[in-house]
């Protein structure tokens, strides 16, 4: 079998660098754990970047589903519907906020469709987003015309009439609506940002602005959902509802699945022939998606992100390192702020991963946890333990 270094060098021939890439090619996976091609084995407390982190790699009732109706039928054009997608939007909406759904493929493509569906919302000459520091929206046109500066460098202009405003400051998105404002786009928890969470407040603040003036309110949750915060989807925990939600990464259980829902008020502006995704919403990818939530439902995984969360965020706090000042997050989305002149985050992510722990980093110094909220108690001390020894060699 083919070594990291044989297949990095074959990668660097053939694929376009613009990941930074590590050297190393990841092989298999079960559960919490995943190997390299040279057999490494290493706890995975980033799941595919969110885009396997729910119930972990390769989980056998996802599998069991991918296979079966792999069977069946790949794809088809979209002039016809299939009962894995309808299945996946069933879960998705009686858990959320009623409404329907748009499918894709990815969390940029989700906010895409979101965009679009603001604008004929909103009608005619309000075309002006709202979005907030420090967020991440993705890296299409559209979505990166939401997303900071610096990740836009080069690939202006952007979008035109879009506004970024404080998050967490309710007179700053007031003072930014005007009459050609058609939406606001937040994330109930900021992920790549720093894991910002903000106040109760902060969101009631948010929705009744939205609704008082007009203009339409969306969640990007691609991060934040499944289940991953402790509830369904994390604007649960502000005792709101969007008009628009968006959902991508773990909601495919490892198989690209993006998501637009538009709340019942919206569910029709999209007509025939306004957008489209010619292999969204597969058969495929919508029976993992589907498996996903079923498990996500079975195995009592909201309520085991809330109580796990607590427990690890605990010990955490009861090790009291010196080097981290902040500890924030919900449930099994956990950002650790670290002293930028005692320990650099990115540091401590390389240790770990030599050590065979995979974590993450986020803006600001900041070290990410999302372990797979399937995994079993041992394994989740062991990774805390692995962290602490982490952060203080
Ligand atoms: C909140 C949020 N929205 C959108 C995206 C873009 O998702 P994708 O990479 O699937 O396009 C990301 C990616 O990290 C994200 O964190």
């Amino acid at each position: 079998m083919a070594t990291n270094a044989q297949i990095v060098e074959e990668s660097q021939k053939y694929l376009i660098e613009n990941y930074g890439r590590l050297e190393l090619a990841m092989v298999r996976g079960t559960g919490v754990y995943i190997w390299d091609a040279d057999g490494n084995e290493y706890l995975d407390f980033f799941a595919g970047f969110g885009g396997g982190g729910v119930c972990g790699h390769c989980h056998p009732a996802i599998v069991e589903a991918v296979k079966n109706q792999a069977e069946q039928l790949l794809s088809h054009g979209n002039l016809f519907t299939n009962a894995p997608q309808v299945e996946l939007a069933r879960r998705i909406t009686e858990n959320a906020f009623g409404g329907k759904v748009f499918f894709c493929h990815s969390g940029a493509e989700a906010n895409e469709a979101a965009l679009k569906l603001v604008r004929l919302a909103a009608g005619e000459g309000k075309y002006k987003i709202i979005s907030f520091r420090n967020c991440f929206h993705g890296r299409t046109m559209g979505s990166l015309s939401l997303t900071p500066e610096n990740f836009q460098k080069g690939f202006e202009p952007m979008l035109p009439g879009n506004v970024m405003v404080d998050y967490g400051d309710l007179s700053t998105v007031e003072n930014a609506i005007d009459d050609e404002t058609a939406g606001v786009f937040v994330e109930p928890i900021q992920g790549e940002g720093g894991m910002n969470v903000p106040t109760v407040d902060f969101m009631r603040g948010l929705r009744k602005l939205c609704t008082d003036r007009g203009v339409l309110l969306v969640c990007d949750e691609v991060w934040t959902a499944p289940a991953r915060t402790g509830k369904w989807f994390a604007y649960q925990h502000y005792g709101i509802e969007p008009d628009v939600m968006t959902l991508a990464k773990a909601i495919g259980g490892g198989l690209p699945v993006g998501a637009c829902v538009a709340s019942p008020e919206y569910a029709d502006v999209l007509k025939p022939g306004t957008h489209g995704c010619t292999v969204g919403g597969n058969p495929l990818c919508a029976a993992a998606g589907a498996a996903t939530m079923k498990l996500i439902e079975d195995e009592g995984l909201v309520e085991r992100a809330t109580v796990k969360g607590d427990e690890i965020v605990s010990t955490l706090r009861d090790a009291n390192i010196a080097c981290i000042e902040d500890i924030r997050g919900s449930g099994l989305m956990i950002g650790l702020q670290l002293d930028e002149n005692a320990k650099v985050a990115k540091d401590v992510m390389t240790t770990c991963r030599n050590r065979g722990l995979l974590v993450c980093v986020a803006k600001n110094n900041v070290l990410r946890l999302a372990p797979p909220l399937i995994t079993p108690d041992d394994e989740l001390r062991r990774g805390v333990e692995m962290l602490l020894e982490a952060l203080v060699s």
